[in-house]
């Protein structure tokens, strides 16, 4: 017994350094798995209908839990993407219209325009040259994100919000094995300081942008800030100024790290793939040419589109999700008492032995007619599902595709000769050492 739980401590100490390398093979087979922490169980939740029971059928009973949302709630504080409950359904209803559909064709000209400033620094660097991709396409998506959903662009404050980033992850980046046993939230964690550090420097910016307010043309169509700031609660009360920063906090981070890692594993894996390069070149030199990309072409990329669903497969940005049961409860005919911890990691659903034909290989083309029709709903959870989807889903997606198209037309990206890159899983899917990749032009 003891020898058991010594093993299971082992394995936690393990999955903190790189979730996605320690699971077992065998979990790609099995589609419940039960692990036990000393103060409580956790259950791995792997098949898609027990991903539909946890998070559609039954979702009431699974709340955020500590695991995750310890590792960020002191930069995200009560932010949509950890609050439960009554402020979580009320936050959503209030920011939802900021991502909805008819938004998007504006919304598409600002990708397009941040996309072309990124473009032209790339063409600056001389051929040949070797770039870490991850921090020019996390600038854009940062850029673009303050623009979409304050009004006002980044500029240079994107490089502060960058750093502080970086500096918040060195801290708080993985899961700190407190959070694993159970151990209440008002035992201090080591490394705090740092955390604090970062997120002082990130409020800098985010603070700025909510004292300037409402300075924007007040014909267009209120930004998510202008919805936070304008809204009253039922009492005529507005929302606390500290809610408003944690909201901000949630859809910058929520809405533009996760997007960017996405466009450096679809680079990524097509230097590893020709055959799907050869196709997106195609598929762009046939429907957008040498003229600048728009909206109305997104629907003719369609390879393109199966390139970034295919990348979200193997490269879920969010690998992990967990959740806390509120009631007793059963999932696929196994008991899981209140208060276990609910583990989904779409890591190794995306890549599971039933679920998929050739689940490791890289293959856009299982995402288009007629083999799409083969991927199961809830086998395939980018971007979440049920109530708590992500707000952004369609956003994201238009985002990545567009980029992705500009970057493709202009120049191809490549691995050096002997560099190995590997997925981290840490608080997101991260490549490791870094996604340094050669820049050849094109065009
Ligand atoms: C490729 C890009 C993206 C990916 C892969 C992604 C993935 C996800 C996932 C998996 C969740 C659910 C987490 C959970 O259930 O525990 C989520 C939630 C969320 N995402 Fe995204 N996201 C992306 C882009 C965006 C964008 C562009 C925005 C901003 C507008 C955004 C805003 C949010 C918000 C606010 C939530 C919390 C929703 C809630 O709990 O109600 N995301 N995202």
């Amino acid at each position: 017994m003891l020898a058991a739980l010594f093993d299971d401590i082992k394995y936690l100490l393990r999955a903190r350094n790189n979730v996605v390398a320690m699971w077992p093979k065998s979990y790609y087979r099995k589609e419940f798995i039960t692990v036990r922490y000393p103060t409580r169980q956790m259950f791995i939740v792997n098949s898609p209908a027990g991903v539909q029971h946890v998070m559609v059928s039954n979702d009431k009973n699974y709340r955020k839990s500590p695991v995750n949302s310890q590792t960020l709630k002191p930069l995200l504080g009560n932010g949509l993407f950890v609050s439960n409950g009554e402020l979580w359904a009320r936050q959503r209803k209030v920011a939802s219209p900021s991502t909805h559909g008819s938004r998007l064709p504006d919304y598409a000209a600002t990708i397009i325009a941040c996309g072309e400033e990124m473009i032209a620094e790339l063409r600056a660097a001389p051929e040949g040259q070797v770039v870490d991709v991850t921090e020019p396409f996390t600038l854009v998506t940062a850029e673009i994100i303050s623009q979409l959903m304050f009004g006002y662009p980044l500029k240079e404050r994107g490089q502060v919000m960058y750093e502080a980033f970086k500096e918040y992850s060195a801290s708080h980046g993985r899961v700190h094995i407190f959070e694993f046993l159970g151990l209440p939230t008002w035992l201090p964690r080591p490394g705090g300081w740092r955390g604090r550090r970062a997120v002082k420097r990130f409020d800098s910016v985010l603070l700025d942008f909510l004292k300037a307010g409402r300075t924007r043309d007040p014909q267009a169509s209120p930004t998510l800030l202008e919805m936070l700031i304008q809204y009253r609660d039922p009492q005529g009360q507005p929302m606390a100024p500290n809610l408003i920063r944690d909201e901000m906090a949630s859809i910058f981070l929520a809405g533009h790290e996760t997007t960017a890692l996405t466009l450096g594993w679809a680079f990524y894996s097509l230097s590893q793939h020709p055959e799907a390069e050869k196709r997106v070149h195609e598929e762009i030199d046939r429907v957008v040419g040498d003229r600048p990309i728009r909206f109305e072409d997104v629907p003719q990329l369609t390879y393109s589109r199966a390139v970034v669903d295919e990348t979200l497969r193997l490269y879920p940005p969010v690998h992990i999700f967990s959740r806390e049961a509120i009631e007793d409860d059963e999932i696929c005919g196994n008991r899981v008492p209140a208060g276990s911890y609910i583990t989904i990691a779409s890591w190794l659903l995306h890549r599971h032995e039933k679920y998929w034909e050739e689940p490791k290989a890289f293959r856009p083309e299982r995402f288009l007619p007629p083999e799409v029709q083969k991927v199961q709903q809830f086998a395939y959870i980018p971007f979440g599902t049920g109530s708590r989807v992500c707000m952004g889903k369609h956003l994201g997606l238009l985002e990545a595709t567009l980029l992705f198209a500009m970057v493709a037309q202009s120049f191809r990206l490549r691995v050096p000769e002997g560099a190995v890159i590997e997925p981290l899983g840490r608080m997101t899917l991260r490549p490791t050492p870094g996604m340094s990749l050669r820049i050849e032009r094109r065009r």
